[in-house]
């Protein structure tokens, strides 16, 4: 299906307006003001679903570690939560857990596995984010152990297969890799660098941030065993303050951060807040109820697969006219004045975010010119603790990042052209 369309395929007009109309603040602010939102990448439009489930069950006051009927109700949003964590990842067995961040779980388990796995290196990419570049660093250090870093291709936006399992060896402890950079969008082949690396170690623990990846595209953990990977639903259509973390079997059981009492494969610290995993259900839903508009499928994984596979074509259709452009307006590879970065041709090897910069002013300039316009966009510069070690690893001093969401329709996007047109031939 992925492959059937290289260059996407966009939501009827019809199906368009559903999907517009179950998110807040997609074609306006908050304050009622029209605006082309295009940040998703740093925190995404909300399922007005998620946030009327979220404060239905925070206004709970109940603790769920009780044995009455409401602390019930809650373990089982909770239990709910965690199934439906495993049916985004295609996730059997291991543990599941939530934290306030998903910087928070990455340093936890990138602890858990260096302090008790053996081995003389650690194995990262430099295009990772901080959380999971910094804990690797820190536990490198601390442990004396050598960091090897793969560098990025600049023709794809990405890291190669080869690049990475170069550096992994039998003594290899831990490989960290991002599933998709949140600075190219280039998504990583994660089925062949877990198969090959795991030729040269076959015990080799492998943790992935999938923070990026995973409102955009189809995660199977059953094709890539990993031992750990986190996502933040803040960007995936649910709410702030909340990562969830997926850990192997074997993960799990490594000795943790944890209560004492507590099973040894339990990673929560302290009182769950239920709703964090009441608002990943509505997320699955959501994702489940797309997916039947396009299959018959009853079983929610299957559903699941549906949603999450038209989202990313519906996307793909979107970065095909942000680039190539229509009959109606000019894409950005044939603007004059702009300049698109790291744009790998297939797009099927592409998540929905773009970088680009302008001929005649900078990043700052840019982002400040889209704003007037009613656009929101992001300026990622190489005096940014969150963007320097990704860009300079592309020679590149900044970019405009450009990420809507399979929230967005064709006409918005025409009307985001629009305004880079406008913007790349303003001399004033
Ligand atoms: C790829 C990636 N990983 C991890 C994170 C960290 O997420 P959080 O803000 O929940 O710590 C982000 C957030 O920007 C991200 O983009």
């Amino acid at each position: 299906m992925l492959s059937e369309h290289p260059h996407g395929l966009a939501f009827s007009d019809a199906l368009m307006r559903e999907v517009k109309a179950r998110f807040l603040h997609v074609d306006h602010d908050h304050h009622g003001r029209e605006r082309l939102y295009f940040d998703n990448a740093g925190g995404s439009f909300r399922l007005k679903a998620a946030l009327e489930r979220f404060a239905q069950v925070d206004a709970i006051p109940d603790n769920a570690e009780r044995i009455h009927a409401t602390a019930v109700e809650l373990q089982d949003i909770q239990a709910r939560g965690c199934a439906d964590l495993r049916t985004i990842l295609n996730a059997t067995g291991g543990s599941v857990y939530a934290s306030l961040t998903a910087s928070g779980a990455m340093f936890d388990m990138v602890r858990a596995i260096a302090e008790n796995v053996p081995g003389t290196n650690m194995v990262t990419t430099v295009l990772e984010h901080p959380s999971a570049f910094d804990a690797m660093s820190l536990y490198a250090q601390r442990l004396g152990r050598e960091l090897r870093v793969a560098r990025s291709n600049p023709v794809t936006g990405g890291v190669d297969v080869e690049e990475i399992v170069r550096l992994v060896d039998k003594d290899t402890c831990l490989l960290n890799v991002i599933y998709a950079s949140n600075i190219s969008g280039a998504k990583l082949d994660m089925e062949e660098i877990v198969r090959r690396a795991r030729a040269i170690k076959p015990d080799l623990y492998i943790v992935v941030d999938a923070v990026q990846h995973a409102p955009h595209g189809l995660i199977d953990l059953q094709k890539t065993p990993v031992d750990g990977i986190n996502l933040a639903p803040y960007k995936f259509f649910g709410c702030r303050g909340s990562g969830l973390t997926w850990v192997s079997d074997r993960a799990a059981l490594l000795p943790h951060h944890k209560l004492a009492a507590k099973k040894p494969d339990y990673w929560d610290l302290g009182s769950s807040a239920p709703w964090q995993f009441a608002v990943l259900t509505e997320i699955v839903d959501y994702v489940c109820w797309l997916g039947a508009n396009f299959s018959d499928a009853t079983d929610r994984r299957a559903l699941f697969v549906a949603g999450i596979t038209h989202i990313e074509l519906h996307e793909r259709a979107l970065l095909a006219l942000l680039l190539d452009g229509n009959p109606n307006v000019t894409g950005m590879r044939e603007m004059r004045g702009v300049e698109v970065f790291l744009d790998h041709e297939d797009l099927t090897r592409r998540d929905l975010i773009l970088g680009i910069g302008f001929e005649h002013i900078d990043c700052t300039q840019a982002v400040v010119a889209y704003g007037k316009r009613g656009v929101t966009v992001y300026e990622r510069v190489a005096t940014s603790l969150y963007s320097k070690r990704m860009l300079e690893s592309f020679g590149l001093a900044g970019t405009v990042r450009v990420s809507p969401l399979h929230c967005n329709s064709v006409a918005d996007i025409e009307k985001f052209l629009r305004i880079t047109q406008e913007i790349a031939t303003d001399r004033g």
